[in-house]
Order: C-alpha cells, then sequence, then structure tokens
C-alpha cells in the first residue's frame, strides 16, 4: 500500500531527517519548516520508527484540503478514507492545533472531525454505534493559514523517548537535538568524543549509538505494532534488519565528565541501559580541569544558557573559560549549543561555522569552531 508521512521536527532538523528517510529508500521526501513529507510502504512506517535519531514522530497524512468554515471541516473529514486505517471496533480520539485561521477553537474543531470520521465509517461498516474497544488510531489535525492536515500518529510516545534515559539532571537536552548534534560535528566511529558538561550523558549516549549504528528504536516499542495494517511479521523483519546493521568494528570512545557527581551518577545508569557503557568513561571533573586525554577529540558541549537573571554572568564565565580551554589543534573540532547570542564574545573566537536549532521553544545555535 503506498502511504503518505509527514515527520513534525524541530526547527533546523528538517534537512537531517529528510537525508536519514533518504537513507531509507523513502520517495518524494521533502523538507518543509517544522515537517518533512515523504512517501513509501508498511515497511517504511516500521523502519522510520525505529531508525529515525532526528524524527519527533512519523504520521501517516490521510489528506488536506482548504477549511474556512466548519462545513469545509466536516465535508472535508468526511471525504477522507478513514476505513482504509480505522478498523470497526479501533479507538480513534482526536487532537490538534490551528495557527492564523479562520477556523481557531480547537474543541470545536475536534468535535467536527470526530463526528465526520463517524459518518464516514458509519456508511462504510453499516453500523450505528463504535465501541472503541480495539487499538489506538491517535487522529492529529493541523489548520495553518486555512488549510486542514488530517494525520494518524503511527509513534505513541514521541520517538525522542529512546528508552534509557528514565532519569535526567535538571536540563537534559533532548535525545533528537543531541543525536543531531554529532550528526552536524561530523561524528565517525573512529573519533573520540569529548562533553566536559555532560549532565545526565545524552550527547554521549547519542554519539555512541551513532557510531555504533544501533538503531536509537530498537527496544521500544511503537503504537502502529497493534495495527492490523501492519502486523508483527513487518516489525520482526525491520527490527532483524535495523539489527544486522551494528557496527562491531569500532575504534569509537566517549568521555563525559561534569562538576555535579549526581550527574555522573544518572549518566553512568543511562549509558549502561542503552548498551554502550563499554564506551563512554564518566567522570567528576570541573571544566576548568578538562583536557582531552587523547590527540584527537570530537568536543560537543550543551553549557549551561543562563537564562535567569544572576545566572547570565556564571554561564558567560563558562564561556570564557571554555575559550580559553578549547585551543584550535589538529585534529580537534567543538560544538557548543546556546542560547547566549553574545557567546563568541566570551569565547574569544568567531565559530567556523553556525547553526540555528531549537532546544524545545528555546531558540538556540550550535557554534561550530574546526580550523
Ligand atoms: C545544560 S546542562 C547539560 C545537560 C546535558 N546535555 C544532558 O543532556 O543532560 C549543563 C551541565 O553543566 C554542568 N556544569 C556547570 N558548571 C560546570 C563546571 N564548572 N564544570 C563542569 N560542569 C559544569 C552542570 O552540572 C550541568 O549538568
Amino acid at each position: 500500500m503506498k502511504i503518505d508521512f509527514c515527520v513534525p521536527c524541530l526547527l533546523g532538523l528538517e534537512g537531517l531527517i529528510a537525508d536519514e528517510l533518504r537513507a531509507m529508500d523513502a520517495e518524494d521526501v521533502r523538507a518543509e519548516n517544522g515537517r518533512v513529507l515523504f512517501s513509501g510502504d508498511e515497511y517504511l512506517l516500521a523502519r522510520a520508527n525505529i531508525r529515525s535519531r532526528f524524527a519527533e514522530r512519523i504520521l501517516v497524512l490521510v489528506g488536506s484540503f482548504e477549511a474556512h468554515s466548519f462545513e469545509d471541516l466536516f465535508q472535508g473529514t468526511k471525504a477522507l478514507p478513514w476505513e482504509d486505517w480505522i478498523g470497526k471496533c479501533d479507538l480513534f480520539p482526536v487532537k490538534g492545533y490551528s495557527l492564523n485561521s479562520d477556523l481557531f477553537s480547537v474543541s470545536d474543531c475536534q468535535a467536527i472531525i470526530k463526528k465526520a470520521v463517524v459518518e464516514r465509517l458509519k456508511t462504510k461498516y453499516k453500523i450505528p454505534w463504535f465501541e472503541e474497544t480495539g487499538s489506538l488510531y491517535q487522529l492529529q489535525f493541523s489548520i495553518m493559514k486555512n488549510r486542514a492536515s488530517l494525520y494518524i500518529d503511527t509513534s505513541g510516545r514521541g520517538l525522542h523517548k529512546r528508552g534509557y534515559r528514565p532519569a535526567a539532571n535538571a536540563a537534559p537536552l533532548k535525545e533528537t537535538l543531541a543525536a543531531a548534534l554529532c550528526e552536524i560535528s561530523h561524528l565517525r566511529h573512529y573519533h573520540q568524543l569529548y562533553d566536559p558538561m555532560c549532565g545526565s550523558g545524552t550527547i554521549l549516549i547519542e554519539g555512541a549509538l551513532m557510531a555504533l549504528n544501533i538503531a536509537p528504536g530498537l527496544y521500544r516499542r511503537f503504537t502502529a505494532e497493534t495495527w492490523a495494517q501492519t502486523p508483527p511479521e513487518i516489525w520482526q523483519r525491520e527490527r532483524a534488519a535495523a539489527a544486522e546493521l551494528r557496527r562491531r568494528d569500532v575504534d569509537f570512545r566517549a568521555f563525559g565528565s561534569d562538576i555535579d557527581p549526581e550527574a555522573i551518577r544518572i549518566a553512568r545508569e543511562n549509558a549502561h541501559r542503552a548498551g554502550v557503557d563499554k564506551y563512554v568513561t564518566f567522570e567528576v571533573w570541573d571544566l576548568k580541569d578538562f583536557e582531552p586525554q587523547t590527540e584527537k577529540a570530537t568536543v560537543i558541549v550543551n553549557p549551561p544558557y543562563g537564562e535567569r537573571l544572576g545566572e547570565l554572568r556564571d554561564a558567560r564565565a563558562l564561556y570564557r573559560l571554555m575559550g580559553e580551554k578549547f585551543m584550535p589543534a589538529k585534529g580537534r573540532s567543538y560544538t557548543v549549543i546556546t542560547a547566549d547570542e553574545d557567546f563568541e564574545k566570551y569565547f574569544g573566537r568567531k565559530a567556523d561555522k553556525r547553526r540555528k536549532l531549537y532546544n524545545g521553544m528555546i531558540r538556540c545555535q550550535a557554534y561550530m569552531y574546526f580550523k
């Protein structure tokens, strides 16, 4: 079956997601602002969930149309082939949002979409009532500039939830963003990765998963695993194929340090759960004592941003210290992600490359030094 998909993503990651989907044999891949569209089949549905490092979730795009009124929304929704997905007994709650559109009441839109899907299924299944006790088909809608798009979520919990981080310290980086920082820093399986402010270890763990080519979703479950359209054989085949891709011949090593002993304890546990503890070493260490133990080093850091008044001075003192510690040298590269637009001033050098990224709702930049 040919399926259209949509990946909503953190702003700045669209290009990376488009590339990883192309590498999974996705077709018609198009990166737009905040989302990536593509098409494929049921196997790709499972593959994208299991293998994607940067996507937030994989949605089936059921259809989209212009909607200026509730009638437009009702008729447009009713015209879509919901019976291709939702069975007689399945559960289909609706959620979504509307932005810059004539239809702005989310609860009214939700109720109208639900009614339209019920009407469609009533005629197709010739039954008056849906018990909704079966598999979950979470419907999602977005209405942007009067264009409604209707989706079904295949993932369930966000794909950043790999399963290795039940515990985190105060300001953890999203796993998808940590993986993206490793990718834009050109991390390879023969590199030595350092994070001297590693907190719960996310950058190092994502780096190790990437270096070993371990699919991030290999050990977790997805909503679509209970769907009639994607029976267990599909998931088994895709999990086995992803497991085959694991690289064994790696020289990769990662070194994490943090001033907070509790963060280091959590980071060790997380690395163990992720199955990469053999490749990562953690120490309690102040940044002022940081010195890479190897000649070559890929350093990636997510320091405190100092968002609250009073903390900014401390954060900037750390940027100054980083400027002294992160000296240019052959085989060394440094990537720092921060929301502080004056970062370069305190660090003391202009970045060789900058890249805009969002850490949740916070607009950040990755400052990259490799010369
Ligand atoms: C934004 S958090 C990093 C979060 C991490 N990326 C994660 O995913 O959990 C910043 C970290 O810097 C650490 N830190 C602050 N000052 C430090 C210093 N002088 N030396 C080393 N680590 C420090 C904090 O303990 C905190 O864990």
